[in-house]
């Protein structure tokens, strides 16, 4: 039975899923280590690295008492007899693969550690999302201790969403469990599977081959993806139509075939994973040899490129086409609501058009620091960070960022700006005074009854 479970990486992932096993699991002790040591002590404090609503209260319940977090790797990994690989795996952005494959030198690394200091026999999950076979790459490394401890290298995918991990983590649809077919193996996969019975009913963990869990979270996710870019295909032929977007949603999710979940339209998806993980799909389709599998997916990457694209460029034609000078209100920086995460966010594109063009951006998040908005647009390299910062503005003020606006451009689906009070947004605006709802958030009718003029995703008016 597991008694020390060690995750390294106290990001997004690693923090709030250890969290939850921590809690539900009170006689295994839990520690999250992570290189970073300014986000391991704000682990330690109630303001948390990462927001989630209800996580702070799930951390309470458990630090101190079972759940740890530090920076002692070393001594975490010895002490373990379960470690968690939680770290990132962005896309290369160099060398062989550019653009495309994931980056695993964070997974590789953290698999040298783990060799080079256990002394003992260890279950080793694959917790980050990784290509298919990424495994072996894993079980070589560890394979070279020379120190003669065992390992077993399982698969186990988080599929929870940032905004709802907590409730993702509590409820989840299934956990997957994925490992060697051979009796150590199965056995690794039964011990991991306890961990998680403490609290998700049984017929809900899937277990399956290495392989197979490997490739389902990268299928699921450009699944996922796959249908807010269709659904997006057809918000440009609603416009140019005058069907209305939310109607055909609505009818088509009716289907029970098809379903109602993930055909909102928008101004695109963002967040860390989507569009990682496609491109490493289409990687590995290059890589064995299936150019027109590799095609198919990578269109869903390109269509949501070309919406955040047809938002900004809408926005520059109807101001009479320039933005010169103009300014612009963005509301929301967060690639989703109910997150702090920026990572990839439609806000991000849709500001680099509009600066492109000298538009002058007065940005509100509730969620998002200054410094992260900055970092996330400077990171472009489209133009100095001393251009970025006069062009753009940080406010905590939605109606300061509003006043005197030519247009305003929601891109996150923040529930706050429904209430706020948009006759008084209104009256303080350049006339005509334009909203460009990239969510589909708002009221237009209301809006248009004050006086706005409402643009918005798949709608024609
Ligand atoms: N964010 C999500 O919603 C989500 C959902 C499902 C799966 N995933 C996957 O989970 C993985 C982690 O994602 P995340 O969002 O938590 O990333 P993150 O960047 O928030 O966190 C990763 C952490 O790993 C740490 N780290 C990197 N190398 C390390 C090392 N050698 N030793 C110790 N710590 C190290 C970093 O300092 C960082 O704090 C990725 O593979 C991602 O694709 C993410």
């Amino acid at each position: 039975m597991i008694k020390n479970i060690c995750c390294i990486g106290a990001g997004y992932v690693g923090g709030p899923t250890m969290a939850v096993i921590a809690l539900k699991n009170p006689n295994i002790k839990v520690s999250v280590v992570d290189i970073n040591a300014e986000r391991i002590a704000a682990w330690n404090t109630n303001e948390l690295p990462v927001y989630e609503p209800g996580l702070l209260e799930v951390v309470k319940q458990a630090r101190g008492r079972n759940l740890f977090f530090s920076t002692e790797i070393e001594g975490s990994i010895r002490e373990a007899d379960m470690i968690f690989i939680s770290v990132n795996t962005p896309t290369k952005t160099f060398g062989v693969g550019k653009g495309r494959a994931a980056d695993l030198r964070f997974v590789e690394l953290c698999a040298r550690q783990i060799a080079s200091v256990a002394t003992t026999n260890k279950i080793v999950v694959e917790k980050s999302t990784l290509p298919v076979r990424t495994a072996q790459a894993i079980k070589t490394i560890l394979s070279e201790t020379g120190n003669h401890a065992k390992f077993q290298v399982l698969s186990n995918p988080e599929f929870l969403a940032e905004g709802t991990a907590v409730d993702d983590l509590m409820n989840p649809d299934r956990v997957l469990i994925g490992g060697d077919q051979t009796p150590e193996g199965l056995k690794a996969i039964e011990e991991l599977t306890a961990v998680y019975a403490s609290w998700v009913p049984r017929e809900r963990i899937i277990q399956t081959r290495l392989w197979s869990s490997e490739l389902t979270k990268l299928t699921a996710n450009a699944f996922l993806a796959q249908r807010i870019s269709s659904i997006n295909s057809i918000s440009a032929l609603c416009e140019v139509t005058g069907a209305d977007v939310d109607e055909v949603a609505f009818a088509i999710g009716a289907d029970t075939r098809i379903g109602a979940k993930f055909l909102k339209s928008s101004v695109g998806f963002g967040g860390s994973c989507f569009q990682k993980d496609i491109l490493n799909l289409v990687y590995l389709c290059e890589f064995f040899g299936l150019p027109d599998v590799a095609k198919y997916w990578e269109q869903v990457i390109l269509l949501n490129d070309y919406q955040k694209r047809r938002f900004a460029m809408n926005i520059i034609q109807t101001l009479f086409n320039t933005v010169s000078g103009k300014k612009i209100a963005m509301l929301g920086w967060a690639f989703k609501k109910d997150t702090n995460d920026t990572r990839e966010s439609a806000a991000i594109y849709v500001s680099d058009h509009l600066l492109n063009d000298m538009a002058n951006i007065w940005v509100y998040d509730p969620k998002v620091p200054e410094k992260s908005i900055y970092a996330d647009i400077d990171y472009l390299e489209t133009r100095s960070s001393e251009k970025n910062k006069e062009l753009l503005t940080v406010t905590h003020d939605p109606y300061e960022a509003c006043k005197n606006a030519h247009a305003i451009a929601v891109v996150t689906e923040w529930d706050e700006f429904r209430s706020y009070d948009w006759q008084k947004i209104y009256d303080n605006m350049m006339k005509p005074a334009f909203i460009f709802d990239g969510r589909n958030l708002l009221d237009h009718k209301k809006l248009m009854e004050i006086g706005f003029k409402v643009k918005a995703i798949g709608k024609s008016y």
